[in-house]
């Protein structure tokens, strides 16, 4: 089978390596996988189109989220060409975040309370009047960078004035969403989804600060491990019940069928799991630790993709919770500069010695020169981790492979699955 990945990060990287039993090729793909001649850009629905019947692949399976929210797997599918990932009208749950409360409210999904605005002055008034920390987010994509968590009414009314008067994220800030701060332990919760079924994969944890002991400014997530023990098999049967059933009935209602995977992103808190959001895409680095670990519990990647793609999983087995007879850590080795602007261009030293197995190394922000050196290319520049019987195996493999790769203002935390080593999960 031909598969095309679109997209540039680790969680290409990671699923072109589940799917590699294929004739994968990823755009705009990065120093380690296969790309095309003349890459595509994986917001050029055109140019992706295009290729994907230039190169006759049989499936195609989209990374991030901002061509599923532009609507290319509708786009596809008007070419005849067989596509992983939600519509546009299904991508709404990670494209506006109005959508997905309300569609929380609707379905009586467990969420923080809202409101929503699309102005600002009353924004304004709202946060003037609760003088309580609260949530301000922007409706629309904003490259992860649209979530305020206000510890004063001061943050929130300066939130609301960056996205909303602004206008810093565009038509993003055309409104907002306040909501309450939820308490708790997040967790990474992912479902492949067929329309109708849903397949679970390892719950993951993920670690979103720059530095040790999660402390810094917010990043993409700068590792994470699996499976995360904060989802007991209760809380994942709940997850399960009370949200992954009423988003696919719901969905289904609405005439926009989810398919694709979702990722529910947890705040659980005295065994409670409540959502905090929805993404429709896999989360980055949750993939690192997810991929590895689906080769261990049943089906293939290539199986569950193209099933749910088919609209077919009920030709496949679900994965039991006690499936995952393993844990997979992964590090994240960002470039200098990153969370801000990163320097790009530092020669990577170490990417050919000799790791021990169960090790891994996927490629995001790298580029290989034309005299074959390997350098940084973006912020986060590899996810490098571990496979092992148990999460403290997969942490000594994972820390082992980072201490063998070395740049000049490499920077990484020490400290990827500390609650879970902290429980007693080595
Ligand atoms: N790691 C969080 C995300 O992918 O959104």
């Amino acid at each position: 089978m031909r598969v095309l990945i679109v997209g540039s990060g680790a969680r290409e990287h990671a699923l072109a390596s589940g799917l590699r039993s294929c004739d994968v090729i990823v755009t705009p793909g990065n120093a380690a996988t296969p790309t095309p001649s003349v890459p595509v850009r994986a917001d050029d629905l055109d140019g992706l189109v295009n290729l994907a019947l230039k190169e006759r692949v049989d499936l195609v399976v989209v990374g991030p989220e901002v061509p599923l929210v532009l609507g290319l797997v509708d786009r596809l599918e008007d070419a005849g060409i067989k596509a992983f990932g939600p519509t546009r009208a299904a991508a709404r749950l990670e494209g506006s975040k109005a959508f997905m409360k309300h569609f929380c409210a609707t379905h009586g999904i467990a969420t923080s309370p809202f409101a929503v605005f699309d102005d600002a002055d009353r924004a304004s008034a709202y946060i003037e009047k609760e003088r309580r920390p609260l949530v301000v987010k922007a409706d629309g994509l904003a490259a992860g960078k649209g979530v305020v968590v206000a510890q004063t009414s001061a943050e929130a009314l300066w939130a609301v004035d960056q996205i909303m008067r602004a206008r810093v994220f565009g038509a993003a800030g055309d409104a907002v969403v306040i909501e309450d701060v939820l308490g708790g332990e997040e967790a990474s919760f992912h479902v492949i989804c067929d329309g109708e079924r849903a397949f679970p994969l390892a719950a993951a944890q993920d670690h979103k600060r720059v530095g040790d002991g999660d402390r810094g400014p917010n990043t993409g997530g700068m590792g994470a491990y699996a499976p995360a023990p904060v989802v007991t098999d209760e809380i994942a049967s709940k997850v399960m019940e009370r949200v992954v059933g009423p988003t696919l009935r719901g969905m289904a209602q609405m005439g926009a069928p989810f398919r694709g995977v979702l990722f529910v992103g947890l705040m659980i808190e005295h065994g409670e799991p409540r959502v905090l959001e929805f993404n429709v895409r896999f989360g980055d680095p949750e993939t690192s630790v997810i991929v590895p670990l689906v080769r261990l519990a049943g089906p293939g990647l290539l199986e569950v993709l193209d099933a749910a793609a088919r609209g077919k999983l009920s030709e496949l087995r679900a994965p039991t919770w006690n499936a995952w007879n393993g844990a997979a850590m992964a590090v994240v080795m960002a470039a200098d500069g990153y969370p801000g602007a990163p320097r790009l261009g530092d020669r990577i030293r170490g990417l050919d010695a000799s790791l021990e197995p169960g090790a891994f190394v996927f490629h995001a922000g790298t580029k290989r020169l034309a005299d074959g050196a390997v350098v940084t290319a973006g912020g986060r520049v590899l996810a490098v981790g571990g496979l092992g019987a148990t999460l403290g195996e997969a942490h000594r493999i994972a820390y082992g492979a980072v201490g063998a790769i070395h740049w000049d203002g490499e920077h990484h935390r020490s400290d990827i699955g500390h609650r879970a080593l902290v429980r007693g999960g080595a």
